[in-house]
């Protein structure tokens, strides 16, 4: 580590270790400009950082941080098209997929998958046949188009779009009855087309298809030798790179779903909406950078504050998928122990994140996040005006989500408390100066979830380069699928191997396969 980059950590290390660094209440007290100082906008987005404890010596040192670590470099590398993911040997292009012409080979080959998915599309609905899609895929090949299409589908798109993704048939047997095998297309979406989970389902739903798996199967996928081993033709297979990773990769074919779901033009606002925040990560300095300010105050929490978990609070319904989508992005990403060069990262990095949409979240697991001995940051996302017509309803849904990161920021003193009921007055306190971000959209349309996804995929990449560590590969999910692999062919055979497994594993075996 650079003698410059490991005094920038230590500075950080000393400002948080600091008594009240953690303190954010002082912090408005003395500044009644703090909301504008501490916020920024980007078309129409607005990120609210104020309700944190960075006060403007914490903000100089983390944009020293982040020079120090060369963020700028790192995010020019990328553009460029080189080799940043490298364990896996790959560029990281998936800001191609949305308009980034850096690297003009990706640009053309993006822009020839583009006009064959729109063509496709415009055909499926001309046609009028099929009313509904199922895409089967896991991880990245379900999780982006799934959060994508509940966010934006109403009833006036053009069809209805189903995501199959877990190996437990359950899933499949919930969804199978609602559909007619006449009626409905299917993408079978796996970058490697190998997924255990994805395969098993595209055998189950091409059995179910019968005399329509010929013409009514799509693959989606990087591998066109597996996908022609499954029977699907070239002319039905619409590929993408290997330089788009799984979690990045609703931009690409992965995303085809949406479009047949919301139609091309909603498909294209949302690749608009996501370049839009490229051009602003690649063009904007550090300090009014969304993504960029989003990783410090990420940053700060884990590594000034020691704060290892953050919780997402989408204030709107339609994004309750979003949540499940951050999980994959950013814990599969910043999960990491090592450096690029394999040395221990000697910090803690990507912390364990969770959600749920607001309000149900507050009858749910906000009491931890007020009262426990540990604080939670948060994100608030609040959408400023609905696509429903109950006004009144909208209003209490902003009231909630306003009133939750207040709430966490002021907290309740014991005098407070104990004016209102003396008995319980240190269970009614409220230690406040909670730190929450709230991420403001104007309405939720193609262009703004664009935006707001793409928000979080720069902030991960930023925290990535603050770290040192290759946010986009994932070796850590591999040995479960070795052991997976493994287990299998005794559950066939009905009996564990002796001694091939720990105690406990064979014994849940013997358990698991008893009458
Ligand atoms: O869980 C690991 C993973 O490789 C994810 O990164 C990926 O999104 C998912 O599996 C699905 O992979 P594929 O698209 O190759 O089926």
């Amino acid at each position: 580590m650079g003698e410059t980059l490991s005094t920038a950590w230590a500075e950080l290390q000393r400002l948080g270790s600091a008594p009240g660094a953690d303190a954010i209440r002082p912090l408005f007290a003395a500044d009644p400009a703090r909301f504008s100082r501490f916020s920024r906008r980007s078309d129409g987005l607005l990120l609210d950082y104020s309700k944190t404890a960075l006060s403007d010596a914490v903000l100089a040192a983390l944009l020293a941080l982040a020079r120090a670590a060369d963020v700028e470099g790192k995010r020019a590398a990328m553009a460029r098209g080189d080799v940043v993911n490298t364990t896996e040997g790959r560029a990281v292009l998936h800001m191609a997929l949305r308009g980034h012409q850096g690297v003009p080979a990706a640009a053309a080959d993006v822009a020839a998958v583009k006009a064959r998915m729109r063509a496709f599309t415009e055909q499926v609905h001309a046609e009028g046949r099929f009313t509904d899609v199922v895409n089967v895929g896991i991880g990245g090949s379900d999780l982006g188009p799934a959060m994508a299409a509940r966010g934006l589908w109403h009833h006036g798109c053009p069809m209805r779009a189903h995501y199959l993704a877990n190996v437990d048939a359950h899933a499949w047997e919930t969804l199978r009855p609602t559909l007619d095998p006449a009626r409905t297309l299917v993408l079978v979406g796996s970058k490697t087309f190998t997924t255990q989970e994805t395969m098993a389902n595209a055998n189950l739903v091409k059995q179910w298809l019968g005399v329509h798996a010929a013409g009514q199967m799509v693959a989606l996928s990087t591998n066109m030798s597996g996908t022609a081993a499954f029977g699907i033709p070239p002319e039905r297979v619409f590929p993408f790179k290997d330089w788009v990773g799984g979690r990045y990769s609703l931009w690409s074919a992965i995303g085809l779903s949406l479009a047949l779901a919301l139609g091309w033009p909603a498909f294209e606002r949302l690749l608009a909406g996501a370049h839009a925040m490229d051009e602003h990560f690649l063009h904007t300095p550090l300090e009014d950078n969304l993504p960029v300010l989003l990783a410090l105050v990420e940053c700060w929490h884990v590594n000034g504050l020691g704060l290892n978990a953050r919780a997402v609070l989408p204030y709107d319904e339609r994004l309750r998928r979003l949540p499940a989508h951050l999980q994959q992005l950013e814990m599969e990403s910043l999960g990491k122990r090592v450096t690029l060069a394999g040395a221990p990262v000697g910090r803690d990095t990507g912390p364990v994140v969770f959600g749920e949409p607001g309000t149900n979240a507050q009858h749910s697991f906000m009491q931890l996040i007020h009262q426990s001995p540990r604080p939670v940051p948060v994100d608030f996302i609040l959408v400023a005006k609905p696509d429903h017509p109950h006004a009144d309803s909208h209003r209490k849904l902003l009231a909630n989500g306003l009133a939750q990161a207040a709430a966490l920021l002021r907290g309740k003193t014991l005098a407070e408390a104990a004016a209102e009921t003396p008995a319980l007055a240190a269970h009614r306190e409220f230690p406040g100066d909670r730190p929450s971000v709230t991420i403001l959209l104007r309405r939720l349309d193609p262009f703004s979830l664009g935006q707001l996804v793409a928000l979080y995929e720069h902030k991960v990449f930023t925290l990535g380069a603050l770290w040192g560590v290759n946010a986009f590969d994932q070796w850590g999910v591999e040995l479960g699928k070795v052991l997976a692999g493994a287990i299998l062919p005794e559950l066939e055979a009905g009996a564990p191997t002796p001694g091939a497994h720990d105690g406990s594993t064979e014994g849940l075996m013997r358990e698991v396969l008893r009458d």
